[in-house]
């Protein structure tokens, strides 16, 4: 079974069905993307290590926990994925930032790489790797791939809506990074696009088209 975690909350869903809509305008686009990464950042993030730690209230000491010092890298795959930075930055204001430029070949829908820069201490953070859409999984199963040639081990996917057939894909070449959702949609069509999906995440996002 694969590792593939769909976060149906009521608002992460309405939100959701507000960003399908193709009559939502670009800054509406914009502030739902935003707001849903923070309400998924919560599932995400609800396996941080914890230590317990002593602190005094206004009226006694108590035992209560703080969150242990596990740091996270956050890597959006541009440009859509720079979409759910804020967000999640929200919730963790002193995460890093790593940056992936992938575009997809329109022919032959496989990912090439225009830019990278990572944080260079991975291997002590945890790295979520951000992408709205998780379509063929090609530019996902590129950018963890980079992640893990920096020495990154506790890595997780996060998008907004996901195929069968890039999920299928991208456990086929990682299967233990587990993939958070709001959604799994019906299919791709020929041009790599998720049916019925969003459109085209980017474009939506920045008025490109
Ligand atoms: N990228 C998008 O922006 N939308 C899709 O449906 C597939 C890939």
């Amino acid at each position: 079974m694969s590792d593939v975690h769909v976060i149906d909350h009521p608002l992460v869903q309405h939100k959701l069905s507000m960003l399908r809509n193709k009559n939502t305008t670009t800054q509406e686009f914009r502030n739902l993307i935003r707001e849903v990464s923070t309400l998924m950042g919560y599932e995400i993030l609800r396996d941080l290590p914890m230590e317990e730690v002593e602190v005094e209230t206004p009226l006694e000491a108590m035992k209560t926990r703080t969150l242990a010092g596990k740091k996270l890298c956050v890597v959006p795959i541009l440009r859509a994925g720079n979409g759910f930075l804020d967000g999640l930055l929200q919730l963790v204001p002193s995460a890093r930032v790593g940056h992936i430029g992938l575009y997809r070949d329109p022919e032959t829908l496989i990912p090439v790489e225009y830019y990278l820069k990572l944080p260079d201490d991975l291997a002590n953070r945890r790295v979520i790797v951000v992408d709205p859409m998780l379509a063929t999984g090609h530019s996902a199963i590129a950018a963890v791939e980079r992640v893990r040639d920096s020495d990154a081990t506790d890595v997780k996917f996060m998008c907004l809506v996901a195929s069968p057939e890039g999920i299928a894909n991208f456990h086929e070449a990682h299967p233990d990074v587990p993939v958070y959702t709001a959604a799994v949609d019906r299919m791709l069509n020929e041009h790599g696009y998720i049916l019925p999906g969003i459109g085209d995440a980017g474009d939506r996002m920045f008025g490109t088209k």
